[in-house]
């Protein structure tokens, strides 16, 4: 496997010959801890482990910081970032800094005394979280009694006036739902409806198995999408973030390591994508130690699989390098343990068939053995302390 100890030269790529742009996006994970209890929550399994959290004047640097930098689009995330009573605060800053704000949450907590405060503080825009169009299911995968609950917050989200995205992660256990769903979104008065299937990382990954649809459930979600767009025209957006163990190319993720995007998990580490802590011998910065702009331009991490010259074959001389960056560094590693490899959903990498016998696993109707792990406390300590210590991502279930 590519030794990611090893540091690496400041980068200097092709695709950014005059040098790295400055980030775009931040994400600011405000905290791991969370009401809900997501059986395909993206956060590490062993977030326990990363149990600290910066204190609100931390954050405000990292947010004058990442603005200095040039980052102009800010989601304040989790777990769920309601939990932190000093959200207000932040966005407020955020807004003086002239951010455009997104609170990505799943609603628990936003009383309408709170969604005042965000609107006097500037926040402008919500995303809220719904598991299913249906209390039964929706309460199942996260665990809780919230369903009912999202949905007084959905109506109140709009009589703020706030301009609204439903986000819904679609699975094998949903997708026959898409149709409600939609429904359930323009009932709603949402702008934007975010079908995100699955993708399979921290605790989606260890649940992989039970969540993996067949292609027909895709095909037919696919189609029910299409005849809804073509209906509702723009009265609501509707995304559909495509499955891509289906495809035959990879995305091209986080549109390069390294290239727009920055995270700040609550603890201060930097990451260049939602889930990089899941990739071994990689160390984060943290924002208590140097500043975001050593981190962005100069660090090993940032720096690690930017430009081409990182690239293993069939990457390196692949004439379509350029398109997708050779796809996914954590699942290269989820898929193939080693995060240099190209993304095995491209069908030109020698280990494509690990993404073909998934696929035809979940066809066989070989999941649902296992019952589902959600995403809490205890699970994340027994994971933390079960794993093989080089794949933090990984978990056996007892
Ligand atoms: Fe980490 Fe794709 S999720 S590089």
């Amino acid at each position: 496997m590519t030794d990611l100890s090893q540091p690496v030269a400041a980068a200097e790529s092709e695709a950014q010959p005059a040098g790295v742009a400055p980030p775009l996006w931040l994400l600011a994970e405000l905290t791991y801890r969370c009401p809900l209890h997501c059986v395909f929550c993206y956060n590490p399994v062993n977030y326990t482990d990363h149990s600290s959290e910066l204190d609100t004047a931390q954050w405000i640097d990292v947010l004058r910081e990442a603005r200095a930098l040039g980052a102009a689009q800010l989601g304040f995330s989790g777990g769920e970032p309601l939990l932190r009573d000093d959200l207000e605060v932040l966005v407020s800053e955020a807004r003086k800094l002239g951010f455009y704000t997104n609170l990505i949450t799943s609603g628990i907590g936003l009383t309408d005394k709170r969604l005042d405060a965000l609107k006097d503080a500037g926040l402008d825009h919500i995303q809220l979280s719904f598991q299913d169009s249906t209390q039964e299911l929706n309460d199942f995968l996260s665990s809780t009694r919230t369903f009912e609950l999202k949905k007084r917050v959905a109506e109140a989200i709009k009589a703020h006036g706030f301009p609204m995205v439903l986000n819904c992660v679609l699975h094998r256990y949903n997708l026959p739902h898409v149709d409600k769903i939609i429904d359930m979104a323009l009932a709603m008065g949402a702008e934007y409806l975010e079908l995100a299937n699955t993708q399979y990382y921290g605790w989606a990954h260890t649940n992989r198995a039970q969540l993996m649809p067949t292609a027909e459930q895709l095909k037919e979600a696919e189609a029910v999408v299409e005849r809804y767009r073509r209906e509702i025209g723009e009265r609501c957006r509707i995304f559909f973030v495509v499955p891509d163990y289906f495809e035959r190319r990879p995305k091209r993720c986080m549109n390069g390591w390294g290239s727009v995007f920055l995270g700040i998990a609550p603890d201060g580490a930097a990451l260049p994508c939602h889930t990089a802590r899941s990739l071994p011998g990689l160390t984060f910065p943290n924002v208590r130690d140097i500043s975001l702009r050593e981190i962005w331009y100069e660090s090993d991490a940032f720096n690690r699989f930017r430009g081409f010259d990182w690239m293993k074959e069939p990457c390196r001389s692949c004439d379509e390098k350029t398109i997708d960056l050779g796809g996914c560094r954590c699942q290269a590693y989820l898929l193939t343990q080693d995060p240099a490899n190209a993304d095995p959903v491209c069908d030109k990498s020698p280990h494509h068939e690990s993404v073909i016998r998934v696929v035809r696993a979940a066809a066989a109707r070989e999941a649902n053995e296992q019952p589902v792990l959600f995403r809490n406390d205890a699970n994340s300590r027994r994971l933390a302390a079960t794993h093989d210590d080089d794949d933090p991502t990984q978990g056996t279930r007892k």
